[in-house]
């Protein structure tokens, strides 16, 4: 079967990792690098080989286009991913979906009426340890889940948003830490434990005050409809990007991501590694390493025409609920209802 016609829409600092990963899988071909500026979009056609133009509508007319991976700052993804499928194309866009929830059904709704796929880049399920930490749980041998806490402790400085001249501003980012670094986090919570039903949160801007509008600080209690509760912490404001910490607490133990392993710790202390994250990544190491997986499995499916172990945008929406519901919680004082 022919590879498939791919463009990239947004040529800044992520889209290297998408373009790797299409060259590992060797299943898409890049037709078009895509920005705003044109000095991006021509520089990565010249490395990478492609043609490179500043709007993507101009992408969006070539025939031989199966689909778009969209790399842009979060206020154009939803415009763009309707853009695609209006124009029959795939999209697999960057996380979050979009800067709100009702965006991203809108998102939802269009892939559904032009029977397209739109997939969210949550790569971090298919790290190592969350694959098994996910069949330990689904096997029950641990019993049921009472407990989740979610622990993101990273640093973000002034220039990370003053030079980005889109990040710190609700209107272009949607937020911040939450539904930029911690959505990935609350992504996994829900994925492993099950659907939130709802939420007590808050948000605030301390060490990035007159720096961003939007907050460097969140935290929340999760109630899951299966009767577990979750605890989750989220700052920008740590001296470092420390490994997310995710434990899940069980009838007959618990199981513990940190530093990237998978620690299963049964009654009585007695601890195990399961196992670990350990393939090497030359990029950031808080992206994780599972690009390629997410855009290989996406890939497949589009070539067999199965939906298996892709993440479609309805389950993708999720974690948009958490940030939500969050955001609504912090603003009204009160607990809320989002599933
Ligand atoms: N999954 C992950 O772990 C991960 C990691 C990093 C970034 N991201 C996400 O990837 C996306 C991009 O992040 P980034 O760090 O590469 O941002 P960036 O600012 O480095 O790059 C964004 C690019 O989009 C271009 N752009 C802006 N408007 C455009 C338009 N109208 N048409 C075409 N191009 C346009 C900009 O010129 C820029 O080159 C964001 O959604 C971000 O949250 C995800």
């Amino acid at each position: 079967m022919e590879s498939l016609g791919v463009a990239i829409i947004g040529c800044g600092s992520v889209h290297h990792v998408h373009v790797d990963a299409i060259k590992n899988n060797g299943m898409g071909r890049i037709l078009w690098f895509v920005d705003s500026e044109e000095e991006r979009a021509k520089s990565s056609a010249q490395k990478y080989g492609g043609k490179w133009c500043t709007n993507y509508s101009k992408a969006l007319e070539d025939p031989k286009l199966d689909l778009v991976h969209i790399c842009t700052p979060h206020y154009l993804h939803a415009q763009m991913a309707i853009d695609a499928v209006n124009a029959g194309k795939h999209a697999f866009v960057e996380k979050p979906a979009a800067t709100n929830l009702e965006a991203a059904k809108l998102m939802a709704e269009s892939a559904k009426k032009n029977n397209k796929l739109i997939v969210i880049c949550f790569q971090n399920r298919y790290n190592p340890t969350s694959l098994k930490a996910k069949e330990i749980i689904d096997s029950g041998e641990l019993g049921k889940i009472k407990g989740v806490k979610g622990l993101v402790t990273w640093f973000r400085d002034s220039d990370y948003y003053t030079l980005s001249g889109w990040r710190g501003s609700f209107d272009t980012e949607g937020g911040g830490v939450l539904i930029n670094q911690a959505i990935h986090t609350l992504d996994l919570m829900q994925w492993l434990v099950g659907e939130v039903e709802h939420i007590e949160g808050n948000v605030s801007t301390r060490a990035l005050k007159g720096v961003i509008d939007v907050e460097d600080t969140a935290d929340a209690t999760l109630y899951f409809k299966n009767g577990a509760r979750g605890i989750f912490y989220a700052t920008n404001c740590y001296t470092d990007n420390s490994p997310i910490e995710l434990e899940i607490h069980m009838e007959k133990g618990k199981l513990r991501i940190s530093s990237g392993e998978l620690i299963r710790i049964d009654d009585g202390e007695h601890k195990v590694l399961v196992n670990e994250n350990s393939e090497q990544s030359p990029y950031k190491s808080y992206w994780g390493k599972s690009h390629d997986i997410a855009i290989r499995k996406f890939y497949e499916c589009l070539k067999q025409n199965s939906k298996t172990d892709i993440i479609p945008l309805d389950d993708g929406l999720e974690a948009l609920k958490i940030v939500d519901g969050i955001y609504k919680s912090s603003s009204t004082g009160k607990k809320i209802k989002i599933n």
